[in-house]
């Protein structure tokens, strides 16, 4: 990947937006307007666990939110409050650090594990305007812990405790939307299992001309499950619904949950994977971790043949199924085209 300015550097420098950030095509995007703004589905954990008879309400919502929208709050999830919180104050604490802290995570050359920017492929190519640490931390053995930041002192048990906490959570969601699609209970479960996780902590600093740059580009998730987390008060995250960009009002202490292209495709086409973008704020930074979840690399990447069979409709299969390996290769693909589905 080519090199880029540090976000955090260049709005710190000067008032002045490089060109490679202005996006003329904003201009032409419509956001909706307050009187016809929706929300996304509140789904409510601690109603889909229990066992007793809200859980086919709370079931049928989720259906309906991954079915009709693709993203979607959870609220009552379980996490106790201490576990995010720290997990916000580490984060902070990181992106505030000088330039050299970071940069002993910073990303190698090809890689895009670690702090640095998002995959650039060409000299022409616009920026995002922000900057961001992405680590693997599921499974364990598949950890670049040379990548794994050692300041502040507390962030790499943090990041520990965190991740384990979302996969558990994950795994929760999995069950019940394997039962929604009529599937054997523990099915999404087991192609996740020893799956891949990974965490991209999104820096996006204020920018003067806010509304001419984007702090993370339209795209859908390439993963399976990814579980967002706001981290400061300040909100960018907007999804494309109707052809209009909704910005997401996140209630405090809840995760933002989205189906990724991955479960689109296991799905056979039920489930959406909805476009969304990060804008940003002209005084305040903002902050973001998002949670990406993938099935692990034995899982063959298609709709799932229990969705194909005649008591679902016989439906025909909608995507091609291919090896989680060429799934990958693909992506990366589409990606280097500039074009594509990606993180
Ligand atoms: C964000 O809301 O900042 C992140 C959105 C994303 O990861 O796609
Ligand atoms: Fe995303």
């Amino acid at each position: 990947s080519l090199p880029v300015p540090n976000v955090q550097q260049l709005a710190s420098s000067s008032n002045d937006v490089p060109i490679r950030y202005i996006r003329p095509e904003l201009e032409l995007e419509r956001v909706s307007s307050d009187d016809e703004y929706v929300q996304v589905p509140v789904i409510d954990m601690s109603k889909l666990d229990d066992g007793d008879d809200d859980d086919d309400v709370e079931l049928a919502k989720l259906h309906s939110a991954c079915r009709d929208w693709g993203f979607f709050q959870v609220i009552n999830h379980g996490i106790a409050e201490e576990v995010i919180l720290k997990m916000k104050a580490d984060i902070e604490e990181f992106f505030n650090q000088p330039m050299q802290v970071k940069m002993e995570s910073a990303q190698l050359p090809n890689g895009f594990e670690g702090y640095g920017q998002v995959f650039v492929v060409s000299k022409e190519q616009k920026l995002d305007w922000g900057d961001m640490l992405f680590i693997i931390t599921q499974p364990i053995h598949g950890r670049s812990m040379e990548l794994w930041p050692r300041i502040p002192s507390s962030f790499r048990a943090t990041l520990d405790q965190y991740s384990t906490e979302l996969e558990k959570l994950t795994s929760s969601l999995l069950s019940s939307m394997a039962r929604n699609l009529g599937l054997e209970p523990g099915k999404l479960l087991s192609l996740f299992k020893e799956g891949m996780q990974g965490m991209r902590m999104n820096y996006y600093p204020p920018c003067k001309q806010a509304t001419k740059v984007i702090g993370l580009a339209p795209h859908s998730d390439a993963t399976g499950l990814t579980l967002l987390a706001q981290v400061n008060e300040v909100q960018g995250l907007q999804i494309k619904r109707d052809g209009k960009w909704i910005p997401i009002d996140p209630i405090p202490g809840a995760f933002i949950v989205n189906v990724g292209d991955i479960i689109e495709i296991m799905s056979n086409g039920e489930y959406k994977s909805i476009e969304h973008r990060a804008v940003v704020n002209p005084e305040k930074e903002r902050l973001s971790i998002a949670t990406f979840h993938s099935p692990n690399f034995s899982a063959t990447i298609g709709p799932l043949s229990n969705l194909l069979t005649k008591d679902k409709k016989g439906q025909a299969p909608n995507y091609k199924s291919i090896s989680h390996e060429d799934y990958l290769k693909l992506g990366a693909k589409i990606k280097l085209d500039g074009k594509g589905k990606g993180l």
